[in-house]
Parts: C-alpha cells; structure tokens; sequence
C-alpha cells in the first residue's frame, strides 16, 4: 500500500480580508497595463517612478496597450497546452505540477498547479532553507527579471514591507505562511513566464529567499496560482486567455507529462454540461460551486438541513481544487456518504482504518462497489471506481477514497480534491461564473 498521500493546503477558514484596491480600479488595471505590456526592466522602474511622482500621459500608454492586446489575442489563436504530471512521481510532492520557463532566457521550472492560490511564486537563489536546493531559479541569469521597489503599488497587496523613510527605496519583500506549517519570505518580482509557447512578459511573482518551518509540504520548485482572484494567472494576462482555462490530471501513479492545462477558450470541450460559481468576496481566489446531494449508487444520502449551504461568512461551501489531494465533506456529511457506501459494499470482512481513510476492505470480499455521484446544480459529476477507491498494490485492499474535513481548519468547506479529478477535463471558464467537468483519460 501506498503510504496515505498527505494534504498539504492552503484552505483555511476564517477569511482573508480583500486586499484593498484590488483588480477592478482603473488605476491598478492601468499598473497591471504596464505590468503586462512594458518591455524593460527600466521602464518599468521609469514608469513607476513617474506614476507616483508626475503625472503619465495615460491615455497614449492605455491605447498602445490596447493595440498590444489584439496582437496578442491575434498570436494567441492556437491550443496552448502545457504538460502537467503527477508531483508525487516527478518530485515526490503531493501537488500536481506543470512545466514552465522563467526568465530569459527560460529556465524550466516544474510549478505546482494551483486552483486555490493566485500569486505565483518560485524557490530563487541563494536559498538555504528552500525544499530543493538543486532547481532554483537564478534570476541572475535572466536579463529580463527585476525585482519590484517597495513603493510599487502591488506591494500593500503582498503586504510587503514599506520604503524606509529616508534611505534609498529598496525591493519589496513579504513574508507569507503557507499551509499551516511553513513561511516563506519572498521579493515581489517580475520576469518573463513561458507557458507552451506563450511569453508573458513582466509576470508578478514571488522570488522566494528563505523558508521558516517545515518544507516537507510546499511545493518543491514553486506554484502558479490559477484562482480566480487579483495576481492569479487569468488576472495578469487578461484578454490572452480571456478567463478560460482547463486542466486533466492523470493517475497519481503515473510518471509521464501526459496531462495538461490548456489555456484559453480554443481547444475546450464542446459538449460539456457547467455548474455556476458561487463567489466569495472573502475568499476571490477560491472555486465554490453549489453542491447540492450526493448519491451512493441511487440513493441520495441523507445530510443533515443546510450542509452544503454556502455562506461567505465561515466560509461554507463546497471548493473544487487541484492541490488538495483527498476530498473532504464536513462531518454529518461524509458520515452519511461512509454509512451508505459501507451499507452497499456490505464487506464480510468488514472495515479497517488505514491513514486518513476509515473504509478500508478487501476487494475478494466484495461482488460490486456504487458509484458516488457529486450532484451540483445544473449537473452530476458520477466519480467513476478510480475516482472513489484507492488500492493497494500489495493486497488486495482498498479504501474509499474520501474523508471527514479535519475538524481544526476545515471544518466547514467541503473540498473536490485532485484524486477525485483524476481523468477528467475540468472546464473553468471563469468570465462566464461556471466549471465544467468532461471525460478524458490523460494517464
Ligand atoms: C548562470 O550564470 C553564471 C554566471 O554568469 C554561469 O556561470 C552559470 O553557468 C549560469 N547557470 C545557468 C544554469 O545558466
Ligand atoms: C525565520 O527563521 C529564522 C531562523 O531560522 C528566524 O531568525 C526568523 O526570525 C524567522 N522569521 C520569521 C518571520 O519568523
Ligand atoms: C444551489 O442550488 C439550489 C438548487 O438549485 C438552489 O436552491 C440554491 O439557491 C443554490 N444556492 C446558491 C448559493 O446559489
Ligand atoms: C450482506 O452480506 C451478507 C453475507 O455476508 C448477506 O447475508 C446479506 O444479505 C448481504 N446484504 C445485502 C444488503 O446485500
């Protein structure tokens, strides 16, 4: 038996405030402009120089940045598909991860893909305290990184330190926990992100120098943040993928690059059924869809009134997520779902324990196993066997492949985790609120 896979997120409830000045203003789309379509590094430092000093002509630089999002919505008229592989078998780490490039020239860097985190950052040289201090990004050796001042506008967001008051303005660094067990410390940054064949220049990031507290859960080489709030990958490259992207993970216990994040509307499925997105405004980075039952074979089990309601406020809800690894429902529920499934399986042998799953039963003992259908508003999601059971190689054993959200900081989000996602192609297509799931077999 595999040794039970750990989660390592990023879910935690109380809420995060909304940074002030977030995405919407015409002042930070205007930052965001000249994040996106300045060429130089010294440019930009001019261009937030003279932002905060005198006055830009904004009209002429808004219109050239116009100009420069039909070329590239012109050049992007292709299939972008980026190869995402299971970390487990790639980097020992429990996330998925994708190739990207960094800097100029690229750098191949193995990110974590992440639906629930929207600033990307990366481990950068020198850092000791880094999980691998072999692939680190070595923005001395891209003529195209640059580190951002502290009196950059985005720096607040970041919650990154402030210019001394009378020493020369240096770079903008934060600090910002992860996970529960680790921090890092980062310099905000910019440098060019090649994904597939897209350059996107100036792409914001953190460069991380220096990891407090165990490293043993956070991604070995850095993560791109593909939620849906400011700093993700849809925000910093707007109209190029114009809030569309999608994503098939194959088995975790597969070694090859087969599956993919592909990034615009082209190539997306056609006939594929969507269930809304519930917003937030606690939380923008999180996926909340409106789950609404979930049935064991054909029976819909029984939950307690107000289960899946979706609040805000605790952050109540149902997250689809690529970085967790197990999907969790709040206790009522996933006792309902255990109680069912066991009731059905009816193993003579009855259930052990094993890690975080408590449905455990040898397969010899069983004649069929239901399947476990996740009904969201507008559609069901019938999680095929791979989906619902994880099986050891050894005996023949396996264990429902769910669990009770742990009862410290998850208790009340129920989280579609990425062994549930296993082939399948989930559809974000966040301009339009929704999330699609379809099948395909990306082992
Ligand atoms: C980075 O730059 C240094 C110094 O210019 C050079 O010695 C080294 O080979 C470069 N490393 C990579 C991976 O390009
Ligand atoms: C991080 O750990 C180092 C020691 O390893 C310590 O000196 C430093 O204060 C810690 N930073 C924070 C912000 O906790
Ligand atoms: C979720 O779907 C149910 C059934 O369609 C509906 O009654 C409910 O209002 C929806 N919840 C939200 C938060 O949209
Ligand atoms: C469960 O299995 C037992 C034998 O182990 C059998 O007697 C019983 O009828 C089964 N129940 C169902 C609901 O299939």
């Amino acid at each position: 038996m595999r040794p039970p896979m750990k989660t390592h997120h990023l879910i935690t409830i109380p809420p995060i405030p909304t940074p002030p000045g977030a995405m919407a203003t015409p002042h930070s789309l205007f930052l965001l402009f000249i994040l996106l379509f300045s060429t130089s590094n010294a440019a930009d430092l001019r261009i937030f120089h003279a932002e905060r000093h005198s006055p830009t002509p904004l009209d002429s630089v808004l219109s050239l940045a116009r100009n420069d999002l039909t070329r590239l919505a012109f050049l992007s008229r292709k299939v972008t598909s980026v190869p995402v592989a299971s970390g487990q078998q790639v980097l020992q780490s429990s996330s998925y991860v994708l190739r990207a490039k960094l800097g100029s020239p690229g750098q191949l860097l193995l990110l974590a893909l992440d639906t629930s985190a929207d600033a990307a950052w990366t481990s950068c040289s020198p850092c000791s305290t880094c999980p691998s201090s072999s692939a680190l990004f070595l923005p001395a050796n891209s003529s195209t990184y640059s580190p951002l001042p502290c009196y950059s506008s985005w720096c607040p967001q970041f919650k990154g330190q402030s210019c001394a008051a009378d020493s020369a303005p240096s770079p903008c660094t934060y600090y910002q926990p992860y996970g529960g067990d680790a921090a890092f410390t980062a310099t905000l940054s910019q440098d060019s992100l090649t994904l597939a064949s897209d350059v996107i220049p100036n792409y914001l990031f953190g460069c991380v120098t220096a990891v407090n507290g165990s490293s043993a859960n956070l991604p070995k080489q850095g993560l791109l943040g593909l939620g849906r709030g400011p700093m993700s990958l849809l925000a910093q490259t707007g109209p190029l993928y114009q809030g569309v992207f999608s994503y098939c993970l194959p088995s975790f216990k597969s070694y090859y690059f087969s599956g993919s994040l592909r990034l615009g509307p082209l190539g997306q499925p056609k006939n594929i059924r969507f269930t809304p997105l519930l917003k937030n405004p606690h939380r923008p980075s999180l996926y909340y869809v409106n789950l609404t039952a979930v049935l064991v074979g054909r029976f819909e089990v029984p939950v307690p009134p107000g289960s899946f309601a979706f609040d805000p406020e605790t952050g109540a809800g149902t997250v689809v997520d690529s970085g967790t690894v197990i999907t969790r429902f709040v206790t009522p529920v996933y006792a309902a779902i255990r109680d069912e499934f066991r009731r059905q399986v009816n193993a003579s042998g009855g259930y052990t324990s094993l890690g975080a799953f408590d449905t455990c039963f040898s397969t010899d003992e069983v004649a069929s196993v239901p399947a476990v259908t996740l009904r969201m508003e507008g559609l069901d999601l019938v999680l095929r066997v791979e989906n619902t059971l994880i099986h050891s190689s050894a005996t023949p054993l396996a264990c429902l492949a769910m669990a009770a959200a742990p009862d410290n900081v998850n208790a009340v989000v129920n989280v579609i985790a990425s062994l549930q996602q296993q082939n399948l192609r989930v559809v974000v297509d966040a301009a339009n609120a929704r999330v699609g799931f379809a099948r395909e077999v990306c082992n």
